[in-house]
Formats: C-alpha cells, structure tokens, sequence
C-alpha cells in the first residue's frame, strides 16, 4: 500500500551531454534508457535486453564527491538505472562523445576503422564502455580494456576487431616485424594483420596512421553547476514523486534511520541491479523507495585492527580497487579472503554492473548465485547494523545467508558498512565458481572454504563450507565442518569431507536450473581443489614438515583463464588487386563499412530509433502459456478499462488471410507455448504491456508432441522423408571390416541478434497504402503478408529497411508475423502502430536452429577407409512448417562434409511439435550436419586407433569426384587449404606439444583438432538467386543505387558502392545506397545463403553496364572529360540515367526423384585447427588458439569477409560449446535472456586468433572471383568442440575410461566434466530418469 511521504516533489536536475535535463515530475519508475530514447530522443544508446546482460544501452556516469573534491566516472547500464539516482550527475551517451555533424571522437573513428562493427546494433555500447574506461585511465592496459568490455555483447564481429581497436589506445602502432623476422610486413606479397602485442595494430585492414590522436582537452568538463549544487544539497533531503512511487534520498545516516523507521518495507536501491531485475522479473512495485548513496557513513573506507570497514553504498568496482590496494600493500597472510574476493571481482558481471552494484545490496539482496557471499561469510566478516534504536553487529554468517529471523537484520534496520577481517598466518581461504561462461555469467555454483589450522600444524581448529547455486540461498556443510574439527589434513579426512558433504547438502533430482549430477560433481571437485591448495599452501609455508605435491596434484591447481586475446589475419592483397587496377577502384581493398562511422557514432538509425510519427500507438502481445490447446474463450474487458489501452485486436479483426504457413493470430487453437494470441494497443508501451497482463484466455488442454523422440513415437512430420543414396550401401557394409553404430544430439541455437524484431507501421491517409518499416532479411514476404492479412494488392504496401541490428536467419520468415500483427492493429485503428519485442519476448516466441538428432551405421576397413555409411537425422522443426523443409533438404544433402564415402544412405525428417516453430540459421542445417559427420569419423578414429587427421585424410574427396548427389567437383581447393592449415598451425609440432603437456597434467588436459570443410553456398533452385538493381544517376554527377539485398551488418551495400565505383569509374564519394524497399526493387529473394551480396552485385553491375555504354557515345566524344560533363552532356541528350539491373540467378537444381541435381551454384572450401585446454574438475575450457584457412582470396572487401569468418565462427564456437536453450516439460521455453543463455563473449575467444585467405582460389561463377563468405566460418567453429573432445579423450584414456564414450552438443562444463568421469563424479548419487520430473527436457 502505498504510503504518503509529506514533502512536494523536487526538481530532479542532471546533465546530459553537457545539456541540463530537469524534469518537475520524475518518475522513480522511469529508467535512464527509456528516458534517453523516448523523452530526449537520444536513440544512441540501445535497448538489446533489458536486463543489464548485453551491454548495448551502456552510458558513462559522471559525479562529483564534494566531501572528496573528487570527479568520478563510470560505465552503467542505462536498462537498469532509475533517473531518480541521477540527481547532480553528468550522462555521457555515444552522442556526447561524438557525432558526424560536430566532431568524431577517436574512439568511434578507430572503431569503425579497424572494422569493429558489422551490424552496428552493439557498437555505441562498445563505444561507451571504452570510453569511460579511457576517461579514467588514458593509457589503459590491454587487461583493463579486456576487462571493460566484460559486459558488452556482440553477435556478429567475434570481437577481435573490436579488440584491435582498443589496441592502438595503449601503444602507438608499429610495424610487426613479422613476428620475428624483422622484415616490414608491408613489404611482403600477403598483407599480414596482425593484432599480436600489447599496443600494437598493424593492419592492412586499416591504417592507424589515419587515427586522429585522443585529446583529452576536447572532453566534456563536469558541468560546474553540479559541483554547486552537490556543495548546497548537501544536507538537503531530494524527493521525487512518481504516480505510484515516491523517492527519498536522504543527505544523513539519521534520517535515513527515521525514513527507513518509519518505512519498514522501503527497499535500500543502490545500484537497482537487484530490485531493478525483480521488477522487471515480476513487475513488483515499491511505493517508497530510499536512495542511501549520499550517506557519508555508507562509503567509509577504513582499517582497523582487524580488517577494513567498507561502506555498504561502495560499489563492486570500488571494492575491487580498494581491495587491489590491500593486496599491493599487506603482508599476504593478512589478504587471503581479499585475494579470494578479488578472484570473483574479476569475473562477476561486466565492468557496468561492477560499476552500479553496491556491495551492501549484494549481501542483502543475497542471491543464490551470487559469487561473493560464501567467502564473505567463510571469512568470518560483520555487517555494521543501524536503526533508529541505536548500532549493532552481525555476523554474515550462512544463518543470516539463509534469512533465518534471529540472524538477519530487521526491518528498520539497514547495513552502514561490512568489516571485512584480515586473515591469520595458519588461516587458508579459497573461492570457487563455475559458470556458463568464464566471465559475465551467473555461476551454476560457486563456493568460499577456509580452514584455519592450530599454529604450526596441521589440525583442524575450524572450517567453513559454504556453496552457492545449490539451494535458494547460499547454504552451508556447517555440520560436516564441525565433524571434521580436531581432524589432521590428509587424504582420510578428504574422503570423510566428501562424504559428509554430500550426505548435508541435498540437490534435489528435479531442482531448478538441472545439471543435477554435474552440480553435486562440484561441490566435491571444488572440495578436493581446496584441500589440494591447502596442502600446497602448507607444504609453501613449512617445507621441511609438509610434502610436496606430485606433479598429478598439482596440475589439479590454477584456474584456467583466457588471455588477451591476439589476432592475424592474411589475405592476399597484391595479387587480389591487379597490379593494372586503378588506384581509384576500390575492389579487392578493404573498404570501411559504410555505416561504419554511424553505428560508432549512434547515427545509424534502425527500426524502433525512428522518431515517433503523430497518433502513434504502442503494441504488446498476449501469447499462449500452453504448448497445445484449444482456446474456450478470450476475455479482454478488463485491458479495455486500463488507462491508455485503445484496442485489443484477435485474429477476428483480419479482413483477410491470417498469415501462410504460421498463423499472425491463433484462432481457435494454440500450438506452442509463446503463439501469439491477441495484441493490446495503447498510448504507451507501458500501458500496452499492462493492458496485455489483463486479458484472460481460458484453454482447454490437448496433448503435445515435444521432443523429437515423442514425434517418431507419434508420426509426427513436417514434411515426407528426404533421401539420398549413392553407391550400394548393403554391399558395402558386407565387404566392411568392421560396423560402427552411434548416435548424436545438437540442441538449438537463439539466433540473438542484438536488435530485437521491430516493426513500425504507418498508414497513409489515401487508398488504404501502408509504410511498413521492419527489421527483416526478406522484404517481399512481409510486403505479400501484409497486404494478404489486409486484403489489398501487394501495390499498396511499401516496407522499408535501412539496415537490420543482426539476423542470421532469424528474420526471414518471423518478422513477416509481426508486421501482420502490427498491421492488422493499425488497420483496425486507423493509427500508426509500433511493436518492438522486448528480449524475453522475442527468445519465447521466434524459435531458432533446429535441435538436431542423428543415429550413424558406418561400415569401415580396417585401414580407416569409410566404405558405407547409414544416416537418419532428424530435426525438430517445431510447430510450423516454416523453413524446415530446407533446412532437412540440406542437411541430406550436405552431410558427407569434405568426405568421398562410396555407399552412402542419407534420410531426413522433419519433426513436427509444439515448440516455436524453428526456422532459418547460418548454414542452414550444415552445422548440424557436418558435426554429424565428423562425429562418425571420430567414431572410426577411435575403433581404428588411427590419429584422427589421418582419417580425415583418407577419406577426403580426392580431385575431381563426385558429391552424393552425384555432381563433379575439383576438391584441389579443399587438399590445399589442408595442407596450408596443417603447415600454418604447426600442427603436428603443437599435437606433439599437446601429447607431452597431457602426460605431466593429470587434471588438465589440452586437445587439438583440425577440421576440413566443403561448404556449399546458395540455394538448390535458381528462383532464389534473382535479383534486382535500380540505379539513378543524377545531372550533378551523383549517383543513388538500391537493389534488393538487405544489410544485415554483412556489408552488402559498402560491397555494392565499390560494385558502382568500378563499373562506372567514378570515386566512392559520388554513390550513395538509401534504403532497401519494396517501391524501388520489387519481388526481392530474402537476403541468405551466403550470396545475398554476389546475386544483387550482378543486377548492380548489369544496371552499371547498361548506363555505362548508353554514356559509350558521350565517351567518345569527349574522351578526356570529367564525369559531371559526361553526365550533363547526356542530360542534354535525352540520354536516361536510370537504369534497372537484373540477375537471373545461378542455375541449379535438384531432383529428388533421381537424387541428383546440381544443388547448389559452387563450394567453398575451409579447413581449422583449434587448440583447447580443459579442466577436469570443473569442465572449465579455454579455446588456446584457433587457424582458419578460406579458399576465397579473391574478395570484394576483404575486411568485411574477414569479419564475416570471425563472426561466424565465434557463433559457430556459441553453439557447439556455450548456447544452450531449456524448454520445461510443458514445453515452455526457460532461456530468455542474456542471463540463461549464454552467447561466446569477449573472454570466449580464442587468444590466438588467425585467418586466411588462400591464395589463388578463383572463382569464374561469382562476382570478381568472389565468394560468398556470410556462413562459411560458422561450421569451422566444430574444430574447437573436436579440440575439447580431444582433450576429454586424454582425459578418459589416463583414466582407464572407454574411449567410444559419446558426447553431444553443445560441449559445455557440465558434458566435460561428467565425460571426464573420475572417483567425485562416480561418489555422487545418480537418479533414474522416469522417478522425477526434470526441471528442462531435451527436445533434440
Ligand atoms: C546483469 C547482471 C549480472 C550479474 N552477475 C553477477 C555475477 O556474476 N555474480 C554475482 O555475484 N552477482 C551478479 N549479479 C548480481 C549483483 O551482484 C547484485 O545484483 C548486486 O550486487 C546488488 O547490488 P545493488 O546495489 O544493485 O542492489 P539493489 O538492487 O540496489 O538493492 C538490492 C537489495 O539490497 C537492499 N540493500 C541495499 N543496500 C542495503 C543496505 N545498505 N542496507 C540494507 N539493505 C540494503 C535493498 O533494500 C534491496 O532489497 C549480477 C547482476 C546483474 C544485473
Ligand atoms: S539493454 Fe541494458 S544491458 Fe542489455
Ligand atoms: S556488430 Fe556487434 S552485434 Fe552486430
């Protein structure tokens, strides 16, 4: 209930820009990324999650201590910062830091320069968090800048250009001597790129010659005005009153205890990155909210005889410094808990949330998972506790973790500041986390456990355990700790402790979050990890008394992190550009992306940035909570009534048809959990969303189909079974020395484009025409649906699309869906409509990659020959057809990968469920297929005993062959770019390296695999290839060129301006591309396949190549003239300068009645090798380094296609080791966020990094000799699941384990560790499946 607090409203005043922001009425509701988009219209900072996971909406803060005299600056993350707590401070967005119109910061130039953005969505986050970090440290260490970007995501680039572009901020650039040979890399027929020492970029990708130098002189200053106003408000108590929320921020500890006193229930927000999740978790609201960061009290930081008191409003950076300070000038005995909190201070969160969260908040809002508790608590520190009635102590102890009455703080009583203790010379402290990700991601669990020993010896006199990720609170083995007191440290005692542990702490079978088995793995791994650092320690501090460690227990030591990572990359500039070409003509030349500058700046503007256009309404949806159900009724009364709310439209208000495949609206039906339902329309999202909260959908259940054992089980497919058959398999396996059988499971992958879908549609005045623009890959779709669910022609819908935040496949079909959604709720209304999904929205509804299912039969030879091969794959294509059809057709098609198996049986189904109906992903079920593949030859590796590359070898397509569709190929690419990959890798010098490490290391291993490709790229039928190209040329010269393809942050429109710039001769300057729409070029293929740009590039060239000879006569006449006179010559001639280009498309086919064809226009040959190293305590891995060699040299951009390769393979590395999606029994999907599904992160890449391009791979189909490089890398991506399984076959091997184990996909902690099976994993209780209900089953 809400409670009134006496004093009026203040003006709430903060700066941003440089600009004074007031605002009379501030909300405490309203956040800063909604205020900055919405009311300031600074469209710069992004929304990607929500939830403080992604890093796009980051902002610098800026404030000013006027105790201190001091100005502060630090990264945040807007989604999750209250205005109210902006009171006196200074934003900084990527608008104030730089723009086009006013100057371009280094920052930005260097950025895009270095090719640091694709898509752009995440670049002004980038922007930012480099930014602040530079604003404190102009000279920053390639560790801190790692560490600042923590917390930022990207989808496309795999963040090594981003990396180079921070390089040049910490040394000045010089050449790279060739790593060691000392000749000038510019002098050398490859241009080498190379981003290998600390602050060194040495790049023909981009020149840093070119970079402005930072001058810090050109920075905002902290407006005065603040500084006055800190230095009055002082004692000034600031209330800002909302519609249901008041906020006080009190200047004094006492009034502080009087508020708090008098509002019992008023949460403490200092960071909001607890309260500000929940809220947006549950939609809780608090009517009083307190803001104690103006409480001199709460930030003291001081020694005492015992430890430090630091403030509870000190935030989790600041504890960090501090800290570091400690350590640096301590005696080390008296730091162990610091060392141990400083361990975790390096992977929680990104460097924003570090930056916002208070270290008060994180005891008291004590999650589960969160990493710094248990080592507080086992480090014995006392919460100073305030109230009205006066001060006491506590102990954060395991009782105050779990909230018990007697051991927590009471209600009016708040956290002043928390005495941290120094530790004792016989004292040993250890913390333990594993997480999904090494940094950025919430552990699965984490521990503290410190021992303390009788002085000189090694007797137990007390012990604490405590793990988080295990209960709903952090819980303790307090009994099993005080059973082993008295206890000598030694192995007897180790074994007790095991047991004890795990008869104390219970994770029940079906507890949330699962990896059941793996979690109570842990709790014992982590035990023996501390115990073998406690003898260490010991053995450290009394040799002569203590034994050394073996060399086995010590590899059980040390934590495996990533370094900074390092990249190069080769390309073959001097031959790709003809030594005859114009050094005007940009082709071959790795051209800066054209919105490069624009994504850095914040300029570029995509779907929701579009200002609001006049009688616009907000759109949220109703989906379905039911996987598969009738539905009885839709009550919608109640959302009618909420202020604001304007509509609610059902499929009834379609005048025409609802959607193809996939209903827009259910109707009578749902057929998975997060179906759209019904949409509420209102003045503001906040209402929509409201308005959408109240309406009421009865259901009757049906029974639903959800994994793709239940679809065999039920019959239940999309499509009719794809087969293709080479050769006599049953012939085979008779004349076969052996049969191997297995099977092989691939989860699905969140496509996670960092902008989410959007739509916006307005309807014009006249004819009942429509502007939609939506965030799509497929134009021509949505342009079809739309009028269809309208029922008008297709003339009447114009969609438009200036560039896409990211797809991947994701927005070929869906976005169509959301455009009908909006545009039906637009006709209805006869207003403007916009839908922008929020995250969690978009992962429930737009499914993603096909989980994968596959059962093997090989017949082999003894020699390692694979002679016949038996495939079923399955897909689990969820509850539409979609394009699922495709994707199974390809995966038959593609599967034998780079492999000549003479009889061969590939069959395919398409599984149909009550999922989200799964659509298109980079490669397009190649992924899924090749992993298949080589999952086989590793299955004959290890039946053989012969080296995995051998294998490989023997079984590769040799010179011209023939594919199982029965098409000729030269695979002479394909033996060069295995040679070239195995001689650049090292390979058998680093496999020998890797043999030698793992014999001395028996708890870490290391694994290397090398991996070849055949990737076919386009479609199986010419239709898909056509394109088309409109190009105007204007009588000043200029020239504005569209054509059908999207930009996708693949750099299709920059590929096209170098097109133009060589057709017609004339610079870059002259040519500018608009906006892809359906107005210009009609009938557009979706932009996919890897030849988005090589197809829409020919149209572009016919187009340059007509207006070209129509210019022929002007030419000639004037053969020394300038282009203007040419043009304005022609003008004068009646000459059109307009001119449309058309690409008929790649000629393929396949029929599947003869199951031949040929399917697709050419293949692309790739080969990788990856190194990893494991830890098999944990299943912790690092990715050590990874060669890729392309046979594509001929590049139209080779700084796009080189980025295309990282990107993709960093996305490739997501979903063979990192991404992985939950669905509940019901069939609800459970991973919807940043927060529970993992995407690779900067710490995720390898830290050597390098790519190239083969030399002389031409190509006579595609543009230039071109080729199509969008999806490629993506497969490549398995080397580094083959690494790990390399690393875990050591593993098993040492340990006496079969070596035909199987492991699925992705390859994450949980499979590693369980796979390297050993005597904690065998201890631990094992539950039969069918006895519980799981928290999440597997739907592949
Ligand atoms: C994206 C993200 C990633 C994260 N990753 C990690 C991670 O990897 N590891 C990890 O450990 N944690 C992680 N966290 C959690 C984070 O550590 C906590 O949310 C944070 O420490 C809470 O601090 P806050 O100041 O934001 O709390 P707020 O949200 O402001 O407050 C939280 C609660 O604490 C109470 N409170 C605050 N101060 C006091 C006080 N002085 N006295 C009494 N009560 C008080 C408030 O009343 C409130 O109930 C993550 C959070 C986010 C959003
Ligand atoms: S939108 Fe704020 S972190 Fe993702
Ligand atoms: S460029 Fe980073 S998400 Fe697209």
């Amino acid at each position: 209930m809400a409670l009134a607090y006496p004093q009026p409203s203040d003006e709430l005043v903060f700066f941003v820009n440089g600009r004074k922001v007031t605002e009379r009425q501030a909300d405490p509701e309203e956040l800063l990324l909604y205020y900055l988009r919405k009311k300031l219209r600074l469209s710069g900072t992004k929304y990607g999650c929500g939830v403080g996971g992604c890093g796009a909406c980051t902002v610098m803060i800026s404030t000013y201590d006027p105790v201190a005299k001091q100005i502060q600056h630090h990264p945040a993350n807007s989604c999750l910062l209250p205005i109210c707590s902006l009171h006196g401070a200074a934003v900084t967005t990527v608008e104030g830091v730089g723009s086009i119109k006013a100057r371009i910061h280094p920052i930005q130039e260097r950025l895009a320069k270095c090719h640091g953005s694709q898509c752009g969505f995440c670049t002004p986050g980038m922007v930012m968090s480099i930014y602040a970090l530079l604003r404190n440290h102009v000279r920053p260490s390639m560790e801190q800048i790692i560490s600042a970007l923590d917390g930022n995501l990207c989808r496309c680039t795999g963040y090594r250009p981003i990396i180079d572009s921070c390089m040049s901020f910490v040394g000045e650039p010089t050449c790279c001597q060739l790593r060691g040979t000392g000749q000038c890399c510019l002098d050398k027929e490859e241009c080498v790129c190379t981003s290998s020492t600390e602050g060194q970029i040495h790049s023909g990708l981009c020149n840093p010659e070119e970079f402005p130098s930072m001058d810090p002189t050109q920075e905002f200053i902290f407006p005065p005005e603040l500084m006055r106003m800190a230095q009055e408000q002082q004692k000034t108590t600031l209330v800002f009153r909302g519609k249901r929320t008041t906020w006080i921020s009190p200047p004094s500890l006492k009034e502080l205890l009087e508020l708090k006193a008098k509002y019992p229930n008023a949460p403490l927000v200092v960071g909001n990155t607890s309260v500000g999740l929940k809220k947006n978790h549950h939609d809780t609201y608090h009517p009083i909210i307190l803001h104690p960061v103006r409480i001199p009290e709460m930030h003291v930081v001081s020694s005492t005889n015992n430890g430090l008191v630091i403030g509870a409003a000190c935030c989790l950076a600041q504890l960090r410094n501090i800290l570091m300070e400690a350590v640096a000038k301590l005696p080390q005995e008296k730091t162990k808990i610091y060392q141990a909190l400083l361990q975790h201070l390096r992977t929680l969160a990104g460097e924003q949330i570090r930056s916002m969260a208070s270290l008060g908040g994180h005891i008291v809002s004590r999650g589960s998972t969160w990493d710094l508790n248990p080592i507080l608590s086992v480090g014995k520190s006392v919460l100073n506790l305030a109230s009205e009635d006066g001060e006491r102590q506590i102990l954060l102890n395991d009782q105050f973790l779990a909230g018990c009455e007697n051991a927590d703080l009471k209600a009016k009583e708040v956290v002043v500041s928390v005495l941290i203790p120094y530790s004792l010379k016989d004292d040993f402290i250890s913390a333990f986390r594993q997480a999904g990700s090494q940094k950025n991601a919430f552990s699965i669990v984490n521990s503290g456990m410190r021992v303390l020993f009788n002085p000189g010896t090694d007797t137990i006199v007390d012990l604490s355990i405590l793990y988080g990720g295990i209960g709903s609170t952090t819980i303790s083995a307090r009994k099993s700790c005080k059973k082993l007191i008295g206890r000598q440290w030694n192995d007897q005692m180790l074994n007790e402790a095991c047991r004890l542990v795990r008869e104390e702490i219970f994770l029940p079978p079906s507890a949330q979050g699962g990896k059941v088995e793996y979690r109570r793995t842990l709790l014992v791994s982590f035990l023996f990890r501390f115990y073998l650092e406690v003898l260490h320690g010991l053995y450290q501090m009394y040799p002569f008394r203590y034994a050394e460690l073996s060399q086995k227990r010590m590899s059980a030591l040390g934590l495996l992190q990533s370094g900074v990572p390092q990249g190069v990359q080769i390309y073959q500039m001097r031959c790709d550009v003809d030594p005859g070409q114009s050094p005007q003509d940009p082709v071959g030349r790795p051209i800066m992306h054209q919105s490069g500058i624009k994504h850095a700046t914040g300029e570029a503007v995509y779907i929701d940035d579009i200002r609001p256009v006049d009688g616009e309404l907000s759109l949220a949806v109703v989906t379905s909570i039911k996987a598969h159900a009738k539905i009885i009724s839709i009550d919608a009364l109640e959302a009618l009534q909420v202020p604001g709310v304007v509509d609610v439209v059902t499929a009834r208000d379609i005048p025409g048809e609802n959607g193809k495949d996939e209903q827009a609206y259910a109707e009578d039906k749902v057929i998975c959990v997060g179906q759209i339902i019904c949409a509420v329309v209102a003045e503001s999202l906040t209402q929509a969303k409201c308005g959408a909260e109240k309406v009421k959908i009865v259901y009757e259940d049906l029974e639903p189909v959800l994994t793709i054992e239940d679809a065999i089980k039920h019959n239940s497919y999309i499509t009719e079974e794809k087969k293709i058959e080479k050769g006599d398999i049953e012939k085979g396996f008779k004349s076969a020395d052996e049969i191997i059988e297995g099977e092989l499971h691939i989860g699905g992958q969140e496509h996670f484009y960092l902008e989410t879908n959007s739509v916006l549609v307005i309807p014009r005045v006249e004819d009942k025409e429509m502007d939609v623009y939506v965030s799509t890959q497929h134009v021509t779709d949505v342009q079809e649906l739309v009028a269809s669910a309208l029922n008008l022609q297709s003339n009447k819908i114009m969609c438009h699309v200036k560039r896409v935040g990211g797809a991947f496949g994701g927005k070929i079909t869906k976005p169509s869906l959301f455009a009908v959604v909006a545009a039906v709720a637009a006709n209805k209304t006869g207003c403007p409509v916009r839908f922008a999904l929020e995250r969690n929205m978009d992962m429930l509804i737009t499914g993603g990659r096909h989980p994968f299912f596959g059962k093997y039969k090989v017949g082999l030879m003894n020699d390692g020959r694979i002679i016949a091969a038996d495939f079923q794959c399955y897909i689990n294509g969820g509850c539409t057809k979609d394009e699922s059809e495709l994707v199974i057709e390809y995966i038959v098609l593609k599967v034998d990968n780079a492999y000549n198996i003479p009889n061969l049986r590939v069959r395919g189904h398409a599984c149909k469920t009550n999922l989200p109906s799964n659509t298109a992903f980079s490669g397009f079920g190649f992924p899924q297929a090749g992993l298949f593949m080589e999952m086989c030859i590793v299955a004959v590796a290890t039946q053989t005993g012969l080296p995995h590359e051998k294998v490989r070898e023997i079984n590769m397509y040799k010179g011209v062959n023939l594919t199982s569709f029965k098409e000729e190929f030269n695979a002479e690419n394909l033996w060069k770019c295995w040679e070239e990959c195995l001689d650049k890798s090292d390979y058998y010098n680093r496999k020998a390296m890797v043999e030698e490490f793992n014999t001395k290391n028996y708890w870490k291993k290391k694994g290397i695999a090398i991996i070849p490709m055949k990737f076919s790229v386009g479609f199986n039928a010419t239709y898909f290839h056509q394109a088309g190209a409109l190009i105007h040329i204007y009588i000043d010269g200029s020239v504005l060129v569209t054509h059908g393809g999207i930009e996708l942050g693949q750099g299709i429109h920059t590929k096209m301006l170098q097109i133009v710039s060589r057709e017609l001769k004339i610079p870059l300057s002259y040519i500018h591309f608009c906006e892809t729409s359906t107005t210009t070029v009609p009938n557009g293929k979706y932009t996919a396949a890897s030849v988005g740009t090589e197809i829409n590039a020919r149209a572009v060239q016919d187009a340059c190549q007509i207006l070209w000879k129509r210019l022929d006569p002007i030419r000639r006449d004037n053969p020394n003239g300038r282009w203007e006179d040419w043009i304005s010559e022609a003008h004068k001639q009646s000459i059109s300068l307009s001119a449309t280009g058309y690409f008929k498309g790649y000629v393929t086919d396949m029929n599947w009645d003869t199951q031949k064809g040929h399917a697709f226009p050419y293949f692309l040959f790739g080969v990788a090798c990856s190194e990893v190293e494991i830890d098999c305590l944990t299943g912790a891995h690092k990715n050590i380094r990874t060669d890729i060699i392309m046979d594509a040299c001929f590049s139209i951009n080779p700084a796009i296609d080189i980025g295309q390769i990282e990107g993709a393979f960093i996305q490739g590395v997501g979903l063979y080791t990192l991404e992985e999606i939950y669905f509940s029994p019901e069939g609800e999907q459970l991973t919807l966020g940043p927060d529970t599904y993992k995407i690779p992160a900067i710490c995720d890449i390898p830290e050597q990094f390098r790519v190239y391009l083969l030399p002389n791979s031409r190509n006579s189909i595609a543009i230039y000799s071109s080729k199509g490089m969008g999806e490629a890398g993506f497969f490549l991506g398995s080397s580094v699941f083959f690494a790990i399984r390399d690393a875990v076959a050591a593993a098993r091997k040492e340990r006496g384990l079969p070596l035909d184990f199987t492991l699925s996909s992705p390859l994450t902690a949980e499979q590693i560790r369980m796979a390297c099976a050993d005597v904690f994993t065998e201890m631990i209780p094992k539950d039969k499946p069918g006895t519980y209900k799981p928290w999440a089953i597997n739907v592949s």
